[in-house]
């Protein structure tokens, strides 16, 4: 595969655009070094979660008896969140880390979702990346792609950036899917709802790998995937609603930048859409003899 490189220049760029992002935001964990126990909540038992002594490097395990996840405290509607992952090595094949977005803690019928989700694979064979979107329930929107560098053997910052006009899954800061939403009302662009931020690593061994042919080989647990430098800089949900809610030009979320593509950015989704995608259902005409509504939204403009 071809590698991928990021200028120096575009990143400064962007680390500039950061820089004056930050100043209007509401929160931002970036300065604070904020410890695992402030930002989260835990849900596994003790012995499948450790952090470094700092608190800065977080594990968590999965083995026959359990998995493990976490969740942030606090609610959010619209912003950029971003975090860096190490995924589990070796012979992962049917474990699935999923590091996502939801409006509650469970399943809900009516519960609105953005999803990264990691497949493992058998040893020396290619994780896969998997995206989703929900909307009151309703995902069936996945997209699925390889990676440009090996995940499990250094630490990758895997973002999401949420508006009022698009939705952008990005890898190292290259964007692999832009969600557009449409400016008519639609029931498939998730924005009324706040979410919480999830991780989780669990077996899924029914579908994940080879479309569940390959099954998790538990002599090689526990499977363990790293965490670190967790980065919001969103609207913190307060009831009824807080200020940083209303869609003024006052946030950098609701500024033309982040509702666009830059030049550069382009390239790069050009490049991923070229040589990575491997599922896309908005070309499943098989699974949609009728493609739905947002797959006709151009990210481009
Ligand atoms: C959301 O989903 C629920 C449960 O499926 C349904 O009853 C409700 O009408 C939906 N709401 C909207 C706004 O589509
Ligand atoms: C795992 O590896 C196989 C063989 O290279 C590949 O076909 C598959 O797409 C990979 N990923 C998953 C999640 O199945
Ligand atoms: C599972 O791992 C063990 C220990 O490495 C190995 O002997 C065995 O062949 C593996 N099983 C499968 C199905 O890969």
């Amino acid at each position: 595969m071809e590698m991928k490189r990021i200028s120096p220049i575009r990143f400064l760029v962007f680390i500039a655009a950061i820089l004056v992002a930050s100043s209007s935001s509401s929160s931002s964990a970036d300065d604070t070094k904020a410890t695992f126990a402030d930002m989260f909540e835990m849900s596994c038992p003790d012995d499948h979660f450790k952090t470094s002594d700092d608190g800065q490097i977080w594990h968590l395990s999965l083995d026959k008896e359990a998995g493990c996840g976490f969740q942030t405290k606090e609610r959010y509607r619209f912003g950029w969140f971003s975090m860096k992952l190490k995924l589990v090595g070796g012979d992962s094949a049917g474990v699935v880390t999923a590091y996502y977005m939801c409006t509650e803690n469970g399943a809900g019928l009516e519960r609105d979702e953005l999803d990264f989700e990691f497949l493992g694979n058998r040893s020396g064979q290619p994780y896969l990346i998997q995206t989703n979107v929900y909307k009151n329930g309703t995902g069936n929107r996945e997209m699925r792609h390889m990676l440009w560098f090996d995940p499990t053997k250094d630490f990758h910052t895997y973002s999401i950036l949420w508006n009022d006009h698009r939705i952008v899954f990005y890898v190292d800061r290259v964007p692999i899917r832009v969600y557009m939403n449409s400016d008519k009302p639609n029931n498939f662009f998730p924005n009324e709802k706040p979410m919480y931020l999830f991780s989780s690593i669990w077996n899924a061994d029914d579908w994940a790998t080879r479309g569940g042919l390959e099954k998790t080989n538990w002599t090689k647990a526990p499977f363990v995937s790293t965490y670190k430098d967790f980065n919001v800089d969103a609207c913190q949900w307060e009831d009824p609603y807080p200020k940083c809610v209303s869609t003024t030009t006052e946030n950098w979320w609701d500024q033309y930048d982040a509702w666009h593509l830059s030049k550069s950015e382009k390239l790069d989704y050009a490049w991923v859409q070229r040589n990575l995608v491997i599922y896309d259902y908005c070309k499943d005409t098989e699974r949609f003899p009728t493609l739905p509504w947002e797959c006709s939204l151009s990210p481009w403009d």
